[in-house]
């Protein structure tokens, strides 16, 4: 029987005991993990924690930005580090999912190091690592020993000789949530889907251009508002678009178009291990549908997403 009081008290006296005076640098996503465990040692060490949120190229809409105010505003020694330009650079030409992970999870490294090099004297590498990532990663499925390589789980190369610390690493999400609401975070903040590490990547089906995020990212937008003004989002566990590899036809007045086709994903779980398709009233999607093919140049065509896990996984990479 989880109770939050007591894991937070037990984890922060841990943690100072752990850490002492040291400096330790976290990598910030935005998501629920990362902001809870940075909110967690910042109790436990205050200032000597160092947060970093890394611009990817590959967050929501306008995400950057808006996270990185709400971070500020609550009190964390965050600097935020706009590489966009760099990752997609990066990626270029690269179509295959597990590639793809790779890729982000290098660069995000080099990024990182370089970040951390510009502290002195940091000793602690902190990581928001839930149980789940945990598992999903070491298990043995088979031929392949891991599913997928979950990027901010695992080694790091030697230069950065920074021990770990994962003071999440035994909880499910929604116990996360439970420790974040008792050391008072914000209930929007902590209501959000989960996102993956490697962001929009795994959501452009082929290779990942500035044009395609930027469709893909306006299309998740309108998908993702229509969701929390049809007060659907807290309904759902996680929900997102997918950019797929084909154009259809279409017709536009009395034109032809031979444009983009998305898909919509909403699935219900409570650990991400097993999902169900959402049952999404027909009146949303339509009005969604119709929104995303009217406000989107470049898309003329969605689908509906109607696989639960397993068989099929929540990303489609
Ligand atoms: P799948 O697609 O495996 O996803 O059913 C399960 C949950 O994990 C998220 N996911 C990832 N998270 N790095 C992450 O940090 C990754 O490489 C990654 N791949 C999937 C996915 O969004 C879902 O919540």
């Amino acid at each position: 029987n989880f109770t939050p009081n007591a894991f937070v008290d037990e984890m922060v006296a841990e943690l100072k005991e752990k850490l002492g005076n040291d400096k330790v640098v976290l990598g910030l996503s935005g998501g629920v993990d990362s902001t809870v465990a940075a909110v967690l040692l910042n109790k436990a060490i205050g200032q000597n924690l160092y947060c970093i949120f890394v611009n990817n190229g590959l967050l929501r809409k306008n995400e950057f930005q808006s996270v990185l105010d709400q971070y500020k505003g609550m009190g964390l020694n965050v600097k935020g580090v706009d590489a966009g330009d760099r990752f997609l650079g990066e990626l270029a030409g690269i179509s295959d999912p597990e590639t793809k992970r790779k890729t982000i999870g290098r660069v995000f490294i080099e990024v990182f190091d370089d970040e951390s090099h510009l502290l002195e004297d940091v000793k602690w590498l902190a990581q928001g690592t839930i149980y789940p990532d945990v598992i999903e990663s070491v298990s043995v499925k088979g031929p392949s020993a891991t599913i997928k390589s979950h990027h901010n789980v695992g080694g790091l190369p030697d230069y950065m000789k920074l021990k770990i610390v994962e003071p999440l690493r035994m909880l499910f999400k929604d116990e996360v949530r439970r420790v974040g609401a008792t050391l008072g975070i914000d209930p929007e903040l902590l209501g959000r889907h989960p996102f993956p590490g490697p962001g929009l990547s795994i959501r452009i089906l082929g290779d990942i251009t500035q044009e395609k995020v930027r469709i893909l990212q306006d299309v998740d937008s309108v998908f993702i508002e229509g969701l929390k003004s049809w007060g659907l989002y807290d309904k759902v566990w996680q929900a997102g678009a997918i950019l797929l590899p084909v154009n259809s036809v279409g017709v536009m007045g009395d034109e032809r178009t031979y444009e983009k086709v998305v898909a919509l994903r909403a699935v219900e779980s409570t650990d991400g291990m097993t999902a169900d398709w959402v049952h999404l009233p027909y009146d949303f999607l339509m009005k969604v549908s119709n929104d995303i093919i009217n406000k989107v140049k470049g898309v003329n065509r969605v689908v509906y997403d109607i696989s639960s896990k397993p068989p099929a996984t929540i990303e489609w990479e």
